[in-house]
């Protein structure tokens, strides 16, 4: 199901401290996947990097790009593109990864091929308001899913209702590792 977004101006507190943190290098590419707004495209051009701003929805694309002030303009890219597809970015590419608001099984998993090892990955599910507990992931899947190409600096699930479904938020910082073999076997495969 597509997952829309409402315009959202200020960056999630959690993934501005993450970055804070991760003092990713400036050099390599960072991906905001999916872009939405830009507000996180936004944070990732105010600290300094090169930025590719994906989205399915071209009027996605063509707001986050508008909104970038006009002096970072050069240091970002637009794509419009299926994050439920391949990607088409090259392999180790990435130096670190932005995925916000947006659940999607296996995506996770398929940009370890993008991310390049040492590289990391911010990722924040959205939280539960009236029916979406259903798109959320069920507790200890995405870990599961993430091992063992993502390695968890931190990694936390919190339970939504209803409890029975066992559906959880999840804000997580990962590291790629090296493990080429893991890279191998974790390639996407639909339920
Ligand atoms: C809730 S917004 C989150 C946007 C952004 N990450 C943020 O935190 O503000 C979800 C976004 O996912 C995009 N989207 C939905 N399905 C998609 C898909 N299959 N591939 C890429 N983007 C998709 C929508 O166009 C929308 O911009």
């Amino acid at each position: 199901m597509k997952q829309r977004c409402p315009p959202k101006a200020v960056p999630s507190p959690f993934v501005e401290e993450a970055l804070q943190h991760l003092q990713a290098p400036k050099d390599g590419m960072a991906l905001d996947i999916p872009c939405g707004y830009g507000r996180h495209t936004r944070l990732l051009t105010e600290r300094g990097h090169h930025v590719t701003a994906a989205d399915i929805d071209a009027r996605c694309v063509r707001a986050t790009l508008d909104s970038v002030d006009i002096t970072q303009r050069g240091r970002i890219q637009g794509v419009i593109l299926d994050a439920t597809r391949n990607l088409p970015f090259k392999p180790n590419s990435i130096a670190v990864a932005v995925v916000v608001d947006y659940v999607h099984r296996g995506l996770l998993a398929r940009l370890a091929e993008y991310v390049c090892p040492g590289g990391h990955l911010v990722f924040q599910t959205f939280g539960a308001r009236g029916e979406n507990w259903r798109e959320l992931p069920k507790t200890t899947a995405l870990a599961h899913e993430l091992s063992p190409v993502w390695r968890k600096i931190r990694y936390n699930e919190s339970p939504v209702r209803p409890e029975s479904e066992r559906r959880v938020t999840v804000k997580a910082v990962l590291q790629r590792t090296a493990d080429v073999a893991g890279l191998q076997q974790n390639v996407y495969a639909p339920p």
